[in-house]
């Protein structure tokens, strides 16, 4: 059994936080084990719920069409949330739910050990780039132990918002020469509160 298929077991078996009652299907995540690149987005959402997938209602269809414009499919990166579990009627998720999920998202960035992580939208951009503002950073990339970190737009929140879009799409398509480019980023020293993520 694969590390990630293990992993997968354990999450399902979590009963940290109240959503795992009210869930219908544990989203752990999926995609390559050996991916380049590992996406992180927010919550599953309902149909996220339903079939235990991550990013597959509207805004995981926008998500494909991103990728596809960089010449990718989805079975080529990974796909995760900050939450594993849908928080009942889609509202935020809270923060003790996110203390309480990181560790499967760390042991996903350990076993994956992705080149490139990239945030989708704010609540997993809050976990790379403490205090930043997501209008001032998206589409810049930053380098800490040789990952590249880069914030993007949440899939949702760009298809709803014609701007964004515009601003999502430019993003994902400087994604492919910030890879072949990663050895000119320059390192930045992590916060502490970021330590203890790239300790994974
Ligand atoms: N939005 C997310 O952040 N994640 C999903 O899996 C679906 C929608």
């Amino acid at each position: 059994m694969s590390a990630l298929t293990e992993l997968y077991q354990e999450i399902a078996r979590c009963q940290q936080c109240g959503i795992a009652k009210t869930r219908n299907r544990v989203v752990p995540g999926e995609g390559a084990e050996d991916a380049e690149i590992l996406f992180i987005g927010e919550a599953p959402g309902w149909h996220e719920d339903q079939q235990g997938r991550p990013f597959v209602g509207p805004a995981g269809q926008y998500l494909d069409e991103l990728l596809a414009l960089i010449g990718l499919k989805r079975e080529q990166v990974y796909i995760a949330n900050v939450i594993k579990c849908r928080p009942a009627a889609n509202r935020d998720p809270l923060p003790v739910e996110i203390r309480n999920c990181r560790q499967w998202l760390e042991r996903q960035i350990e076993i994956i050990s992705p080149r490139m992580i990239v945030t989708l939208g704010r609540y997993s951009m809050a976990m790379f780039f403490s205090g930043k503002s997501i209008s001032k950073i998206h589409g810049t990339a930053q380098k800490r132990n040789d990952v590249i970190y880069y914030a993007m737009y949440h899939p949702a929140a760009a298809l709803h918002q014609g701007s964004l879009r515009q601003e999502i799409e430019a993003d994902m398509l400087k994604i492919p020469s910030i890879l072949e480019q990663a050895r000119a980023i320059p390192e930045t020293e992590a916060s502490p509160q970021q330590l203890k993520m790239f300790e994974v």
